[in-house]
């Protein structure tokens, strides 16, 4: 095979935008993964506002003679009302407490990852009708060790109304699936409502998982769709993803039951947050809004103006100065700049269901009209013909097996290039057997097909694959990119190939003609980058062998010299493995990773082989 790039000035640029992460709350992707809460169900909401009511995964910390948990709706915050109350039996002289008292326990998500070294703050609101010392702790998976902890004395008379507080907790020694503890070993009642603990030591001090976010911050990003995917829509409506109730103080974020992909969500992560994400990680904001439909229901197009207000109001709450109603809210929260807001998209996932093209334009006209920067994204599909309606963008999604995918590289050769809404490939992946948890097999055709769009990026503006993350413990979604529990994570071949394509985004894409020897066809780009540290261009070339044999590749540059490029030091990242359903692992973690080698020094002309796979 023999690739001839001609290296010089011609060729497209690449948007900017093309290759972001899509973000949704799925797998416990955010509450027990990206957002670093150790507290699962941290305001005791998730049985619902009906008491009695189940405080999962709370447990009592002693037996039924000594102490009693009950949920009472008497929490100091109106939307989440629910508040536990600890009846301690024991503590009298004639029964006295276990040694090591009794209280309520959490587990966080399958457990607490509690390092010895590190400072956790711990913050809780607590009432009382009596004094007690209240012993706030780390406690080992079996719970036979205290991690770390602190002594709260806690006086009758100031408690008698709800008080914050917030400790900080050193941990004396470690245990990756810890609990935090309340205990006591005094008679009376406490009740506890709003329990948080987070590391010391998140992103950017901002309240994400360090290590999490730094896998995200290496793919570099383009841009962030978020919060979903079906998360956005609910199966009922009344379970959406609504933005108003996830911004402002946590405390009195009611939360929701997240009913697609079944499981209690607190909205510490929420739209504010996530306006924050993109920031840190240098990535511009897509957001999918709720546009009045669900899985199971649509809002008729005579009740839609509540919903358009609803957008329009969380448009100023991005975008706004500080001076208008939401744009202080944000500003009270932490941010007086606005977010640089300038992609959304009108659902998810709903072209065909009731009343989504109805609904549409009425969505389409005021944003535009509010603010004509923003581009929209529909989520009908333009492969094959005009919408009926106008967009910046549609939504396009594929999951699908490994040779179609590979196959799909071309999927947009065919597009027409003019009058349409410009592609977003919002979600693509290889699924099922082919894929298995993620496997290489899966990867290389991910590959393939993200050559495509770069190729096609004319067309194809923005693409990101799906699911982002996935918590080993909820696997509701296989395969995904970034596989974690509560104190290791490891990248899929899937992810690494994401990490591959990070210089595409505003790189020129160069031309190129190959000769290709009969039965091999592998799927290649090539693309010119300026780096501005090094203040020098550089290559990407890139090449996807989807095939069973080796082909060896011959790279001749036409130009090269003239534009001052060196390829001396070339250097390959090759992603293979011996079996195309390896897969990395916990204990494995990198067993399918670019593995980088410097290129033997050419003569005139670059020798490399690409291997099977
Ligand atoms: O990525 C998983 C799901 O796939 C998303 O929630 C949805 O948009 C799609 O069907």
């Amino acid at each position: 095979l023999t690739l001839e790039v001609q290296a010089n000035d011609s060729g497209r640029l690449i948007p900017e935008t093309l290759f972001g992460i899509f973000f949704e709350e799925i797998n416990h992707a955010g509450a027990g993964g990206l957002w670093a809460e150790l507290i699962s169900n941290r305001g005791f909401e998730a049985g619902g506002k009906n008491t009695p009511s189940d405080i999962d995964p709370w447990y009592a910390k002693g037996d039924e003679n000594d102490v009693i948990l009950s949920t009472e709706p008497t929490s100091l915050f109106k939307r989440n009302p629910i508040a536990l109350r600890i009846s301690t039996l024991c503590g009298s002289n004639s029964k006295p407490c276990p040694a090591d008292g009794v209280g309520v326990v959490n587990p966080g998500y399958w457990g607490i990852n509690v390092r010895v070294g590190k400072f956790y703050t711990v913050t809780f609101w607590l009432r009382s009708d009596t004094s007690v010392n209240l012993l706030v702790k780390f406690i080992s998976e079996d719970e036979t060790r205290t991690l770390g902890h602190q002594i709260l004395q806690v006086d009758k008379v100031n408690s008698s109304t709800w008080h914050k507080y917030t400790l900080r907790l050193e941990a004396k020694d470690t245990d990756h699936r810890g609990k935090l503890a309340f205990t006591t070993t005094n008679q009376g009642s406490i009740w506890l409502d709003q329990v948080s603990a987070f590391p010391e030591e998140t992103y950017k001090g901002h309240g994400f998982r360090a290590e999490l976010a730094q896998m995200l911050e290496d793919l570099k990003p383009a841009f962030i769709r978020f919060p979903g995917g079906c998360y956005v829509e609910g199966v009922r409506l009344e379970n959406a993803w609504r933005w108003r109730d996830t911004v402002g103080p946590w405390e009195e974020r009611p939360g929701h039951l997240n009913d697609v992909w079944n499981y209690w969500s607190d909205d510490g992560l929420g739209y504010y947050e996530f306006l924050q994400l993109t920031e840190d990680l240098g990535a511009a904001p897509v957001w999918v809004f709720n546009n009045g439909i669900s899985h199971e229901y649509s809002v008729n197009p005579r009740l839609i103006q509540p919903w358009v207000k609803d957008v329009l109001d969380g448009i100023e709450f991005a975008r706004a100065p500080k001076s208008t109603q939401w744009g202080a809210l944000r500003a009270a929260m932490g941010h007086p700049d606005p977010f640089p807001l300038y992609h959304i998209a009108i659902g998810n996932e709903d072209c065909w269901k009731p009343w989504y093209q109805e609904n549409y334009m009425a969505f389409y006209s005021a944003i535009k009209a509010a603010y004509p920067d923003i581009k929209l994204i529909s989520n009908c599909d333009a492969t094959n013909g005009p919408l009926s309606h106008p967009a910046d963008f549609y939504d396009f999604h594929i999951y699908t097996n490994a040779y179609n995918l590979y196959s799909m590289a071309h999927q947009f050769d065919q597009k027409s290039r003019v009058d349409r809404p410009k592609v977003f490939v919002s979600e693509y992946a290889v699924t099922g057997g082919d894929a298995g948890t993620g496997s290489l097999l899966a990867a290389v055709a991910e590959a393939a097909f993200m050559i495509g769009l770069e190729i096609n990026s004319d067309v194809v503006e923005m693409a990101s694959y799906a699911p982002l993350f996935v918590h080993a413990n909820d696997r509701r979604w296989n395969p995904d990119a970034i596989v974690f529990n509560s104190w290791q994570q490891y990248g899929t071949p899937s992810y690494w190939v994401q990490q591959l394509f990070k210089h595409s985004s505003g790189a020129r894409l160069l031309p190129f003609s190959l000769v290709l020897p009969w039965g091999s066809n592998p799927v290649m780009s090539v693309l010119r980058r300026h780096d501005e540290h090094l203040n020098a261009d550089f290559l990407v070339i890139k090449a996807v062998n989807f095939g069973n044999d080796v082909v060896p590749m011959r790279i001749t540059f036409d130009g090269l010299a003239a534009e001052g490029i060196d390829y001396a030091n070339s250097t390959m990242a090759t992603l293979t493995s011996a079996w195309t359903m390896d897969e990395n692992s916990f204990a494995q973690p990198t067993k399918i990773t670019p593995q980088i080698s410097q290129m033997a020094k050419p003569t005139s002309d670059l020798q490399v082989v690409l291997p099977a796979h």
